[in-house]
């Protein structure tokens, strides 16, 4: 159980890098982080999806980092997409459906207790929160089909990302 004595659960939103930025090796030893992602890790692998532990996420981070090191000449962004590859997934920890925005929100409280700036927060979470095609496509209906209400099931074993829709149904 998490405690103060750990400096865990009630640590105060002051960076543990000493002025440094926070990069995603911190993110990586941070007990939180390790505790949605190997959680998550089980939860998704009970319900038939492929590894989504420590090796997914380091993974993600390793090809997020080096496209936005091709991409962007700021070293930060490279930081800010390993971070955000990082946490991808923790969001499993709650639930598969939206895990994206789920993980979002998560992610934002662990890096706020990190001491990370709030713009660099936000771009982390921004990324987290798209990082499911599905949801961006569904969002993009909603937005040309403002006028109706959509309901979309999501579902799928056995993949890396397996959620597709099955059935599309306008409720009203
Ligand atoms: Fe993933
Ligand atoms: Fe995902």
């Amino acid at each position: 159980m998490a405690s103060a004595e750990d400096g865990y659960a009630s640590a105060p939103a002051t960076s543990r890098t000493a002025g440094r930025p926070l990069t995603v090796e911190d993110i990586k030893r941070d007990r939180e982080v390790d505790a949605y992602v190997t959680k998550a890790d089980e939860y998704t692998r009970a319900i038939g999806y492929t590894e989504h532990g420590v090796r997914h996420a380091s993974l993600v981070a390793n090809i997020a980092g080096n496209v936005l090191r091709r991409l962007d000449p700021e070293e930060r962004a490279v930081d800010l997409a390993a971070i955000a590859g990082y946490l991808h997934d923790i969001g499993n920890v709650v639930g598969r459906v939206n895990h994206e925005h789920t993980g979002a929100v998560l992610a934002g409280r662990v890096l706020a207790r990190l001491g990370m700036d709030p713009v660099e927060m936000a771009i982390v979470m921004g990324a987290i929160g798209n990082h499911e095609e599905e949801t961006v496509s569904r969002s993009a209906r909603w937005g040309r089909r403002s006028s109706s209400r959509t309901r979309w099931t999501c579902t799928g074993r056995g993949s890396a990302t397996p959620i597709r829709r099955r059935s599309i149904s306008t409720i009203a």
